[in-house]
């Protein structure tokens, strides 16, 4: 057995959005010195570590510059170019995922394709570099329109209806796809470690606001059988086994009213849909990710008790964070507040999360429902007091 050897390989982290502050978060728990890379100093990872490298994702230097204070260097977004972590491999750092999966796995069209070719069963789908009226009109409607890169957050996903739709059609390389008959939307997290050792998560199924397309709240466990939990897991293992991944990803997935079980997509990085991990579960989700790309023993991904998971959207105007109900929230039992620090509120920009935790997963429920009348973070202009 490979010895580890401490201090711990130092950690990069491309991206210091809110995924990042909670790995940051994980690996100074066990010590590990970790930098992040992002183009904002105020970004939600710098309140948890002063190594930060400032620069635009685009910005050759600032790969070098991170590899050049790390050994081991991971992503919380999967849409960085290859080519600029590719040369952090040339550096000499370890690179997880493997740039070959990030190849596949960040462009939603080869993605689609590599599912295909894995008999991982999808719904129909279709390459489409230059939309058109003629092309959609070909495909049939209702479809979905998904730009094959930088979507995220439900941003670069469209439904069309029909031929009066064509004016609204992203002029971006897309994949065309049909409307599924959702009857639920289900995500498993899973970590695969350097020696192939795979741990699965329990099944969350995911509740969307239908208008914005963006996750609402989750709830852990899934409320389907145990055989659709067994065979969605069975799925999101398949994936990862045969992408030969190696770290974190969230599988996210259809249920079908007709009963039938689709890949949607495979996020190669810590989850939205995984944050209730951190205090529900033995390991959490981003502990998980560390340890899986450190080449650690993986953690128990068991379930300590079933859990809802509510997120914080922006609300109101653009413009600096105030929250409301924030009293009333902490004075709740078995509710934990994340606020994410960041600097400015945008309607429907992720702002935190809250967990709910309860044995009875129906109180979970209604407990979530209470925050989420309660508790809110809205924007107010700058100088409001001085507008006058
Ligand atoms: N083929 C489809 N049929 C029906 N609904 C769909 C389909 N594809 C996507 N959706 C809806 O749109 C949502 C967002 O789609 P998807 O997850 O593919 O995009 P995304 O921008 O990568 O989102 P995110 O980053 O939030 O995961 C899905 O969760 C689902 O509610
Ligand atoms: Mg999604």
């Amino acid at each position: 057995m490979k010895q580890i050897t401490y201090p711990f390989p130092r950690l990069g982290i491309v991206g210091g959005g809110q995924l990042g502050k909670m790995l940051v978060q994980a690996a100074s728990k066990l010590s590990i010195p970790v930098t992040v890379l992002d183009p904002s100093s105020s970004a939600p990872a710098c309140v948890v570590t002063d190594k930060i490298v400032t620069a635009p994702f685009d910005d050759l230097q600032g790969y070098m510059s991170l590899a050049r204070n790390c050994d081991v260097i991971t992503v919380e977004r999967e849409d960085i170019s290859i080519l600029y972590l590719q040369s952090c491999i040339d550096e000499g750092c370890q690179l997880f995922p493997s740039p070959d999966c990030l190849a596949i796995l960040q462009d939603k069209f080869l993605q689609k394709q590599w599912l295909v070719d894995q008999n991982i069963p999808t719904c129909r789908f279709q390459n489409c570099d230059d939309p058109s009226l003629e092309v959609t009109n070909l495909f049939g409607y209702p479809l979905v329109q998904k730009a094959k890169q930088g979507g995220f957050d439900g941003r670069g996903v469209q439904v069309i209806r029909g031929p009066s739709d064509a004016g609204l059609l992203f002029q971006v390389p897309s994949i065309l796809e049909t409307v599924v008959d959702i009857e639920m939307e289900l995500a498993v997290m899973v970590a695969r470690g350097q020696d192939g050792e795979v741990v699965v998560y329990p099944v969350t199924e995911m509740v969307f606001e239908s208008k914005r397309n963006i996750l609402d709240h989750l709830i852990v466990p899934a409320r389907v059988s145990l055989e659709k939990q067994h065979a969605a897991q069975d799925l999101a293992r398949h994936c990862v086994n045969s992408l030969k991944l190696v770290g974190l990803v969230g599988v996210e997935l259809f249920l079908t009213k007709s009963g039938e079980l689709l890949v949607n997509e495979i996020s190669p990085r810590p989850h939205n849909s995984g944050h209730y991990t951190i205090e529900a579960c033995q390991t959490s989700q981003y502990e998980q990710h560390i340890r899986a790309i450190m080449g650690w023993p993986l953690g128990s991904p068991e379930l300590l008790c079933p859990a809802v998971m509510v997120n914080l959207l922006g609300e109101g105007q653009p413009g600096n964070p105030q929250i409301r109900g924030f009293r009333e929230a902490m004075a709740m039992s078995g509710v934990f507040v994340h606020l994410y620090g960041k600097e400015r509120v945008l309607p429907g920009r992720k702002m935190g999360h809250v967990v709910i935790l309860d044995d009875d997963v129906e109180r979970a429920i209604s407990k979530a429902l209470e925050v989420k009348s309660c508790l809110g973070i809205f924007g107010v202009l700058h100088d409001e007091g001085e507008k006058t």
